[in-house]
C-alpha cells in the first residue's frame, strides 16, 4: 500500500475517515470518535488512514486466507482489507452487505466499479445478503475456515448477535474477529448492539478473550483464549525452575 494508492483511496469523499467512524480520534467524551469534534480536528484527520492502518495491518501481520467483512456504508473496511490480500497475492475477500441502509450495494456492475476505482475489484465478492441468508448459501459452506472476521453489520442486538452466533464457529483455529461501533455514546437499540455483545460475551463466555480499542467508533478485537495464554511454564513454575536459564525463547 504505497502513499499513492492511500492518497487516491482517502481522495473519495466517501472514504473520509471520520464519516463512519474510522478515525484515530478518541472514541467516548468529549470527541465521541470526532463526530463532534471541530472542523480544525477534523481537518486534521482527512488525509490520515486512521484505523485503516490496523485493518490493513492486521490482514498484513496475520496472513489470513479467508476474510469475510459483515456490512459496510461505502466499503472502508473490505477495501482495506482486499488491498492488503492483493498486496499480499492472497485470495479475494468475501463481503456481506443486503444494503438495507441505501442502494449502494445494490447493483452489481456499478458495486464492481466502485471497488475497481480503488483497484481491488479482483479481490472482494460481494454477496447482497444478509449474514443470516448468506449462512445458508453454497458460498458460505464452501468457505474455508474464517482467519479474519470483521463485523460491522446491523448494530441492533440481534443482527450483530446472529452475525457472531453464525460465523464466530466457522473461525479458523486462531482466528480472529474484528468488531466495529463498540463505543457508542447512545441508548438507541439501533447502535448500542455490538456494545451489548461483547458485554454479554465477557460476563458469560471465558473462551473469549477481548481488547477494546476506543478510537473513531471504536473497535474491539475478540479471540478464542488459546494455549499459549496459559503456557504450560506457569503451571508448574516451581518444578521448571531450574531451566531458568535457557538460552531459548
Ligand atoms: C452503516 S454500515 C456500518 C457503518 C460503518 N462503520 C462503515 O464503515 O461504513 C452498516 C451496514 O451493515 C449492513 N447490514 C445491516 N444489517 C445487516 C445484516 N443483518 N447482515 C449483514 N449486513 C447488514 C447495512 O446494509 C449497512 O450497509
Amino acid at each position: 500500500m504505497d502513499e499513492n494508492w492511500i492518497s487516491a483511496f482517502l481522495a473519495h469523499e466517501e472514504m473520509e475517515p471520520n464519516r463512519t467512524g474510522h478515525a484515530a480520534l478518541p472514541a467516548g467524551p468529549p470527541l465521541w470518535g470526532g463526530r463532534f469534534a471541530s472542523e480544525a480536528v477534523r481537518a486534521e484527520h482527512r488525509h490520515e488512514l486512521g484505523l485503516g492502518w490496523l485493518y490493513y495491518g492486521l490482514a498484513r501481520a496475520l496472513q489470513p486466507r479467508t476474510v469475510l467483512s459483515i456490512g459496510s456504508g461505502r466499503g472502508y473496511v473490505p477495501i482495506l482489507l482486499a488491498k492488503a490480500q492483493q498486496d499480499r497475492d492472497a485470495p479475494p475477500i468475501t463481503f456481506v452487505d443486503p444494503s438495507f441502509d441505501d442502494d449502494f450495494w445494490t447493483e452489481p456492475d456499478r458495486v464492481r466499479e466502485w471497488f475497481a476505482s480503488f483497484g481491488v475489484e479482483d479481490h472482494i465478492v460481494h454477496h447482497q445478503v444478509t449474514t443470516e441468508e448468506f449462512s445458508g448459501t453454497a458460498a458460505c459452506a464452501e468457505l474455508p475456515p474464517i482467519d479474519l472476521l470483521f463485523i460491522d453489520g446491523g448494530h441492533f442486538y440481534e443482527p450483530v448477535e446472529a452475525d457472531f452466533r453464525l460465523m464466530s464457529p466457522r473461525l479458523a483455529p486462531g482466528g480472529t474477529i474484528v468488531f466495529h461501533d463498540t463505543v457508542s455514546r447512545s441508548a438507541n437499540p439501533k447502535w448500542s448492539g455490538p456494545r451489548r455483545l461483547l458485554l454479554e460475551i465477557e460476563e458469560q463466555d471465558p473462551q473469549w478473550q477481548m481488547l477494546d480499542l476506543p478510537f473513531g467508533a471504536g473497535v474491539t478485537v475478540v479471540r478464542r483464549r488459546a494455549a499459549e495464554s496459559r503456557p504450560a511454564y506457569l503451571e508448574g513454575l516451581g518444578a521448571i525452575w531450574a531451566d531458568s536459564d535457557s538460552t531459548e525463547f
